[in-house]
């Protein structure tokens, strides 16, 4: 079949995926591979930019990562999954940007002046993380990809993406990179099991490993609309945490939940419930299969293997196109 043309995106591998990862990315990534040709790689030179110091989690990240993206769906048959430090290509065309790119264009990422002030922590005022979107338009530009799948924070990435191909063509006189363009992801936006950004910080997230009762149990304690102590007193789904994922999980039946909300028809504990199972389809088979892979460690280890060679060899070929046009080498 003709695809509709090329697809890349990574992921940082930072450590247990969730409902949010699934939502947000890999359901949106799952629908792409068919009528695309898509890259999906794990982005681990992009975590040591903010995590150089404790790499001891790393490989352990990475294996997480890869079999969670196969259990949601993601098929080796369908797409390409590399690993990015395995092309060393990236650290090549990385390199060469950097000679390219004005500081100007680098300080004015909006992630950049946000993460140094919400990293308070950790020390990321280094050169690495200061050129990481250069970094990251490397990764793009090296599979000549026509669209980006992102979250709105990422935006400005593929905009400086978009300069630095332009630049580069400009500069050295040549059409080698095309201009990618964004694929802003429908924002389903899920809080986490206590209202709060679902995140691993704050430890209110529904991982990939959480076993069916543990996200049963984080269900029913979620925090409901405090007004709320009588299943006859009127609530207010708004301000619910439940409601909010209902408005995801059980499309069909919010006009009623909302209903009988309102109306003191529901209790609480009823309510949760009825997420719970809802919740359940969607995440007991990612469990499950989740499971199976992570004893396949060794056809997973194929499965990167193969899909490396399919990206290294394809980066080489810009490689040799990037040298060519810029004159390096001899
Ligand atoms: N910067 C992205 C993030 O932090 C990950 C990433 C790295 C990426 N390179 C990319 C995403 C290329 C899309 C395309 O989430
Ligand atoms: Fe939330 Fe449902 Fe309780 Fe209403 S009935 S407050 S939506 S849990």
């Amino acid at each position: 079949m003709q695809k509709k043309g090329t697809i890349l995106s990574g992921m940082r591998p930072t450590g247990a995926l969730h409902l949010g990862n699934y939502l947000g990315a890999l359901e949106n990534w799952i629908r792409l591979q068919d009528d695309y040709n898509c890259f999906f790689f794990i982005a681990d030179y992009h975590a040591l930019t903010t995590g150089y110091e404790d790499t001891g989690e790393l490989k352990n990240n990475i294996t997480d990562l890869l079999a969670g993206w196969l259990a949601a769906g993601l098929d080796p048959n369908k797409s390409t999954f590399f690993i990015q430090s395995d092309i060393k290509e990236h650290a090549e065309l990385h390199l060469l940007f950097s000679m390219i790119v004005p500081l100007s264009w680098l300080y004015r990422c909006p992630t950049y002046k946000d993460q140094l002030s919400q990293m308070k922590d950790k020390n990321i005022t280094t050169y690495g993380f200061l050129g990481y979107p250069c970094l990251q338009a490397a990764d793009i530009l090296m599979y000549k990809a026509d669209f980006v799948p992102v979250g709105e924070d990422q935006l400005p990435h593929v905009e400086l993406t978009r300069e630095i191909a332009r630049r580069f063509n400009f500069l050295y006189g040549c059409e080698l990179f095309p201009e990618p363009q964004s694929l802003l992801t429908k924002a389903k936006v899920l809080p986490g099991t206590d209202g709060r950004k679902m995140s691993k910080s704050y430890n209110n997230t529904i991982a990939f490993s959480d076993n069916p009762e543990t996200v049963n149990k984080k269900i029913m304690s979620m925090i409901t609309d405090p007004a709320r102590i009588h299943k006859t007193d009127p609530g207010h789904p708004e301000v619910c945490t439940v409601y909010a994922y209902h408005k995801i999980f059980s499309e069909n039946e919010v006009p009623e939940i909302e209903h009988q909300c309102r109306n003191g028809e529901i209790g609480c504990v009823a309510c949760k419930k009825k997420l719970a199972a809802n919740v359940a389809k969607v995440m007991t088979p990612i469990y499950e299969r989740r499971q199976e892979w992570v004893n396949r460690l060794d056809d997973i280890r194929d499965i990167i293997n193969e899909g490396n060679k399919k990206a290294r060899s394809v980066a080489q070929k810009t490689m040799a196109e990037v040298r060519e046009a810029m004159k390096v080498g001899w």
